[in-house]
Order: structure tokens, then C-alpha cells, then sequence
């Protein structure tokens, strides 16, 4: 599913070393379907090419205000009109405070002067320079004048400080980007800071003997998605995770883990310091009553492996003294609501999200998703999209249901 299909996008390059990662951030946006135009500053210049930008955008990169040729066409306005979303990345401290001020002095910020489409921007700076008052202050007024602030990420800089200010990851903008798009609402408008979030994802494994064991087709794309999107939304998230080859969202701690048993040991430890608790983890409901020592061999036509049911580790977090606001997951293949409505009230979950694993396309290790959401009174649809974009419309469900309780 492409979720920027036939969106046209200006994508603003300014001159921080952090340029150097736009021609990715232009495929991975073409990928999801979008035209982009690049616009560059003549710092952004030094740091990335036009030649590379026009190469991977398969357009023309447009670079001077005063192009005799462009503005015959008045090349600004004509671009200013043509955008349906403006993304500046990198946002140096520079091009923020012109923004800011409104000034024209160059195609960019001519650009976002005379656009009427939602604008959005990736700080980039030194840790020092994102902290200045002067840039704080600056980003509150574009803030409250409704562009959306990507951003930054903390870790350490081109210039050896350590701290926040690094351009986001291609990965987190062209999310966020894909979010605006597919919702209304945006993480920007779900503050979680100060909360910590305990999710667990991916598939258990049950051994049977050393080199064989039980799993299921759970990839954690789901989970690590959910992770992902309350990190962007402020909160500090801790995942449980079976084995995966994804790649952890980044902020986010992951604790790995194969069986069920260990799942519910770390589950249980850090559950009593979570503010919400989501298991997404397909977790095998059964284990091996006795593990091999070693491999076992080949003889009988037949061979029975006896199995012993597992703790289930969402109940068992919702029946903790103190518990986090805790949400389920319910993977059916059939008769969906009222399956996922019994785990509702069985497990004791104040929230469960349930989907539908049997239909193509979706589900089990699958890129997008359909989910449709229970509280104890509540109904949501979420239909299908983006593991991602459902990650954020999840969040922002829980977050208010949260408050509500
Ligand atoms: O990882 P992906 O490839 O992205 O796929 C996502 C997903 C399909 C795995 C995910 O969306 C999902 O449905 N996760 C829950 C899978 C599951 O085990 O569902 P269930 O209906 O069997 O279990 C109900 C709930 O109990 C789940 O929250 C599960 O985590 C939990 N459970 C189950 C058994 C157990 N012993 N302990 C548990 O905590």
C-alpha cells in the first residue's frame, strides 16, 4: 500500500550535514508513492549535489530565487501552488529563524511565505544551538502557527557533542510524513513525556530440543511499530521481544527474549513501573512439558511431544496489585468481535485490539494491517493501513482512553 500515492511534495534541503541522507529520504518517499520537487539553499549545496537530488527525484532541483528561467514561469509561486505538504530536512537553526521571521530571501523560504500547504520541519543543529533560547523560542511560534516540528533526535553529533539536535532518521520522518497524510491527528498532538511504555512484540519460541522448536509467523513489525510511534510521541519505551531481524525503533530498549517463560518473567518485573502495558507478542500458548537435552533422533513412524500451557502474560499484568493500563491484542481467524470481546473481559484488559490473521495482505508479517479496537464501552475501526500509521492512530487511542480513566 502506498500511502503517499499522488502526493506532491516539496522537500526543503538546508546546509546541514545531515543533507547528506536526503537522497535516501527521496527514495523512501517516491517508494511510498510521492512526487517530490527539491528545493536547496545554496548551504544545502555544499554538503549534497543538485545533480544527485535531480537523479533520485527524477525532477528538476530547483535552487535560485532570482532563476531568469524558472521565473518566467514565477517558478515560486508556481511551487508554492504545486505542493501539497512542504518538508524541510535538514532545518539548520538559520533557515528556522528566517521561516520565523518570514522572510523571502531565497526560494525556500520564499516558498513557505507563499504556500498554502501544511509545512513540516526536521531541525538539525548543534546541541548548543538547539537549546539557544532565541531557536527554542523560534520553534514555539512555528509550532503554534501549526507547522508540524519533527524532532530532532538526541545521540551524537557531526561536531563530537552529544545531545539533542540530530535530523531525525529517514526512517522516523518518512513515517511521520505517511502519518499526516493517513490521519487527522499527528503524534505531535499526543504528548506521552514522562510516561514509560512496556510493549511486547514478536513471536515466542518453545523449544523441543536443542536445534528444533514451536513458533509463529509474527515478524514484530506490529509491536516495534507501537514502539515506535509512542517514542516519537515523547514516551520512553521498553520492548520484550521474541526473535525478529527488524531493526529496533530508535530510543527505544529492547530486552530479547525466546520463550514464553521468559517473556513473563520480564513482563512481570517491568510491568509494575510501566504507565501502559500492550502485548503484541504472538506468544505460543503452549511449551514443551520436557525439553530434550539432545537432538532428538530419528527413529519411530510416529513421535508425540507432550505440551503444558503457558502463563498468559497479559492476564497475569492485568491482575498485578499496581498495573499499567493494559492493552491486548486478539488474533482471530474468525468470528473476530466476539472472540476478541471474550479475551476483553476474560484477561481483564482495559483495551484489546483485534485482527483478522486469516485475510490476505494483512496481519502476520505483513507490511499494513487492519484493526478494529474494544474498550469495555468502546468500538473503533481502524482500517487498513500502514502497521506504522495504525501504530500512531493505536497510541493516540490508548493515550485517550487513558486520560479517560
Ligand atoms: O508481528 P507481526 O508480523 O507484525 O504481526 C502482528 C500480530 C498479528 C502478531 C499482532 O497484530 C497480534 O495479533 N498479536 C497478538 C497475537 C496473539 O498471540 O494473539 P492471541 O489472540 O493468541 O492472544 C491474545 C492476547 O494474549 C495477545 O495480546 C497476546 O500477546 C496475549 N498472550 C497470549 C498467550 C499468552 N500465553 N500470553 C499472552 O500474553
Amino acid at each position: 500500500m502506498q500511502i503517499l500515492q499522488g502526493k506532491k511534495i516539496v522537500l526543503g534541503i538546508t546546509g546541514g550535514i545531515a543533507a547528506y541522507k536526503t537522497p535516501e529520504l527521496v527514495r523512501r518517499l517516491k517508494d511510498q508513492g510521492a512526487d517530490i520537487r527539491v528545493v536547496m539553499t545554496t548551504a544545502a549545496k555544499a554538503f549534497i549535489t543538485p545533480l544527485t537530488l535531480q537523479a533520485v527525484s527524477a525532477n528538476a532541483v530547483s535552487d535560485s530565487l532570482l532563476d531568469s528561467q524558472a521565473e518566467l514561469a514565477m517558478g515560486h509561486i508556481e511551487l508554492a501552488k504545486w505542493a501539497d505538504y512542504i518538508l524541510i530536512a535538514p532545518a539548520t537553526a538559520d533557515a528556522i529563524a528566517r521561516i520565523t521571521c518570514g522572510m523571502a530571501n531565497d526560494l525556500l523560504t520564499t516558498i513557505c511565505l507563499a504556500t498554502s500547504a501544511p509545512i513540516a520541519i526536521a531541525p538539525a543543529m548543534n546541541q548548543q544551538m538547539w537549546h539557544a533560547s532565541i531557536t527554542q523560542e523560534n520553534i514555539e511560534k512555528l509550532a503554534a502557527r501549526k507547522y508540524q516540528i519533527f524532532g530532532p533526535g538526541a545521540g551524537e553529533q557531526a561536531c563530537g557533542d552529544v545531545g539533542l539536535g540530530r535530523m531525525l532518521d529517514v526512517d522516523d520522518l518518512v513515517t511521520l510524513t505517511c502519518q499526516f497524510f493517513q490521519s487527522n491527528t499527528t503524534l505531535n498532538q499526543v504528548d506521552l513525556s514522562g510516561q514509560t511504555w512496556l510493549i511486547t512484540a514478536g513471536p515466542t519460541r518453545e523449544a523441543i530440543d536443542p536445534v528444533r522448536y514451536i513458533s509463529n509467523h509474527s515478524s514484530g513489525k506490529m509491536g516495534y511499530a507501537i514502539a515506535q510511534a509512542a517514542k516519537l510521541a515523547g514516551a520512553q519505551v521498553q520492548i520484550i521481544s521474541g526473535p525478529v531481524n527488524i531493526s529496533t525503533p530508535k530510543g527505544c530498549e529492547k530486552i530479547a527474549v525466546e520463550s514464553a517463560l521468559e517473556m513473563h518473567q520480564q513482563a512481570i518485573k517491568l510491568a509494575k513501573n510501566a504507565d501502559v502495558f500492550v502485548a503484541c507478542a504472538a506468544v505460543a500458548d503452549y511449551r514443551v512439558s520436557n525439553i530434550a537435552e539432545q537432538k532428538i533422533k530419528k527413529s519411530a513412524d510416529e513421535m508425540h511431544i507432550h505440551l503444558v500451557k503457558n502463563p498468559d502474560i497479559v492476564a497475569d499484568v492485568a491482575a498485578l496489585k499496581i498495573k499499567p493500563f493494559t492493552v491486548g491484542f486478539a488474533a482471530e481467524t474468525q468470528n473476530v468481535e466476539h472472540y476478541a470481546l471474550g479475551k476483553l473481559k476474560r484477561k481483564n484488559l482495559d483495551m484489546i485490539a483485534a485482527n483478522n490473521v486469516a485475510l490476505a495482505g494483512q496481519g502476520f508479517n505483513s507490511d499494513d494491517n487492519a484493526l478494529m479496537v474494544f474498550s469495555k464501552n468502546s468500538k473503533t475501526e481502524l482500517p487498513l493501513a500502514s502497521k506504522h500509521v495504525l501504530a500512531a492512530q493505536l497510541v493516540e487511542l490508548i493515550s485517550q482512553h487513558q486520560i479517560e480513566k
